[in-house]
């Protein structure tokens, strides 16, 4: 059984969990300060602070704070107007949610293979991935680094097609010295426990293309016209932020450059006491990306590592070390196994970096010692062989 960080309970002897959310501001002084203030469901002085704050970190014109990352991507796929007989693209190699948003409307996702070289939707493969049926296309910020958005914006522009960003995992990483997100016609959020940035459960979408904004509040907010009190003229849904949740993240912005910093400490550790270890490599990092370090993962080459992705990840629970397995890619998975749109697909790099790949302990209270003892044990599980 697992908590809703996804870390184990039973029995608990877990030392290091994947995640630890990092609260060491003033997250707990903003959230008591919203409970006195008894503003604690989804008006409130910090949802007022946090929507423009977090729009200019991104450097989009405006943000809106939702209830998950879930429905941001939901809340942009309707803006969109994506329904019945729509295409959409989307990498396979991703959380199950980047389709999930596409299927929410009555569409179908189109998969595509990721670049062994960013992890992300390979740009070569998006055109000929385009049909007359296709809308647009969600490349993922995989792991916090950034899909290679120039060549994708290219061939979304030439086809007339849009581009949301899946920044979920990559807040205010850069590409190419602009801010992730900022790129597409949308870009969506998660602040989700085991985040880099997050109030538990929370989400956003940036919008670069404002003609949208209010029509995404209105839909996020039961469609209510915000002239005419209880008139609805469309079908809206309730995916709001509450203000608790935003008294969270305006503290987490607060320390933004810190907690990244904190993050990119805890890669370097780790690039740096497992560099050596036959068998093993990591995230390639493109010349021009700046990521923002979100879990730290390795790819386990069995022959060479003496042992498989799952063996090790089964060894090291027994030193009290929690990891994950990469995401099982999204056309493997039984509500999408028919392909896209019911076509066929092969899906190589996605498939061979999902069987491989695992995500290890990634938090800001990761001391070097402490990375140096997971390390240690990955070490340890490779000389038994
Ligand atoms: C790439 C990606 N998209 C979307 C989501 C969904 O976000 P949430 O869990 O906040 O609903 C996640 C969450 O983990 C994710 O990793």
């Amino acid at each position: 059984m697992r908590d809703t960080q996804g870390r184990p309970v039973t029995g608990s002897n877990i030392k290091f969990p994947v995640a630890i959310p990092d609260l060491s501001g003033k997250e707990e002084e903003y959230v008591v300060d919203a409970i006195r203030g008894t503003w604690i469901s989804s008006i409130g002085s910090y949802l007022r602070r946090f929507e423009p704050e977090f729009a200019r970190l991104c450097g989009s014109p405006a943000a809106i704070a939702v209830s998950n990352g879930t429905v941001a991507l939901h809340l942009a796929m309707a803006g969109l107007d994506v329904g019945p007989g729509d295409e959409v693209i989307v990498p396979s190699l991703t959380f199950i949610a980047t389709a999930n948003a596409v299927r929410y409307q009555g569409a179908e996702p189109t998969f595509v293979d990721v670049d062994p070289e960013t992890w992300c939707l390979d740009p070569d493969q998006l055109e000929r991935s385009i049909t007359p049926r296709t809308r647009g296309v969600i490349p993922v910020h995989l792991y916090g680094h950034p899909a290679d958005m120039d060549p994708i914006l290219d061939v979304a522009g030439a086809h007339g097609i849009w581009v949301v960003e899946d920044a979920a995992e990559a807040h205010f990483a850069r590409y190419k010295g602009k801010t992730v997100g900022s790129l597409g016609a949308l870009a969506t959020y998660s602040f989700y426990g085991n985040k880099p940035f997050t109030s538990g459960e929370g989400g956003a979408v940036t919008v670069n293309n404002t003609s949208l904004e209010s029509k995404l509040r209105m839909l996020a907010g039961q469609g209510l016209d915000p002239a005419r009190r209880y008139y609805f003229p469309i079908v809206g849904y309730n995916f709001r932020m509450t203000n608790i949740a935003a008294a969270l993240l305006c503290a987490q912005m607060e320390r933004k450059d810190e907690i990244i910093a904190r993050r990119r400490q805890v890669f370097e550790d780790y690039r740096a006491a497992l560099a050596d270890v036959e068998g093993l490599s990591f995230q390639p990092v493109a010349p021009w990306a700046e990521p923002t370090p979100w879990l730290f993962s390795i790819l386990v080459d069995e022959k060479r590592f003496g042992s498989s992705r799952d063996a090790l990840a089964a060894a090291l629970l027994d030193y009290g070390i929690d990891t994950r397995p990469f995401f099982i890619p999204v056309h493997r998975l039984p509500p999408y196994a028919a392909g896209s749109a019911g076509r066929a697909v092969d899906l190589p790099h996605s498939d061979a970096l999902a069987t491989s790949g695992l995500n290890l302990p990634t938090y800001s209270a990761l001391t070097s010692n402490n990375v140096d003892e997971i390390s240690g044990a990955i070490r340890a599980v490779a000389r038994r062989r």
